[in-house]
């Protein structure tokens, strides 16, 4: 199944751990379009992992990298892009983010996400004495942010990332054409 022509790109975005690398290369491969994620290509600028660019460079500079790697995507077309957790955050972004094409919401619920989470270390964002309560601090603040951007939100607990990749396409499916259009 292809996707509508009016659909320039998708966008994926939401919190760490929502499934965004995974589902968006499932749907990348399924459409055979280009899959983009933003840490990847900050990572490949600077030749340094996600937790070693904030503990060389600061979260500052790092965010001024997420809003540069999104300016450099604004001629993409027919690709999957996704983004890291925090994009979001900087209001400059939205538009930006906007402009590219359809942005789909992947969220799960607070226990999901710490659940996957929880299992690995390259988040520099959750290295606190309490990550959990971390998690909740920082979902207050973006789950509201995410649901403003959002086309289209799924839920994604308890699904495995082929099923999240047929519900997102479903649903893209659904969206109807003329807002493809009047998104411009
Ligand atoms: C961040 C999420 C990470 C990465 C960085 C900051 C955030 O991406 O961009 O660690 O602020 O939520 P993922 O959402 O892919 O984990």
């Amino acid at each position: 199944m292809h996707l509508p022509e009016s659909v320039r790109n998708l966008v994926l975005v939401g919190f760490m751990g929502s499934g965004k690398s995974s589902v968006g290369r499932e749907i990348a491969r399924r459409w055979e379009f280009r899959f983009i994620d933003t840490d990847a290509a900050i990572r490949q600028k600077y030749g340094k992992s996600i937790p070693e660019i904030f503990a060389s460079f600061g979260e500052p500079f790092f965010r001024d990298e997420e809003n540069q790697a999104l300016q450099d995507l604004q001629n993409t077309n027919q690709a999957v892009i996704a983004t890291g957790g925090g994009i979001v955050l900087q209001p400059r972004n939205h538009p930006l983010l906007r402009a590219l094409g359809v942005v789909v919401w992947l969220t799960a619920s607070e226990e999901v996400i710490w659940e996957r989470v929880s299992r690995n270390q390259n988040r520099p964002l959750l290295r606190t004495p309490d990550p959990r309560t971390t998690i909740s601090n920082l979902m207050s603040t973006r789950y509201p942010l995410y649901d403003s951007l959002a086309d289209i939100t799924v839920e994604t607990s308890g699904l495995t990332h082929r099923e999240v990749a047929d519900h997102a396409v479903a649903a893209i499916h659904l969206w109807p054409a003329a807002q493809h259009e009047d998104r411009r």
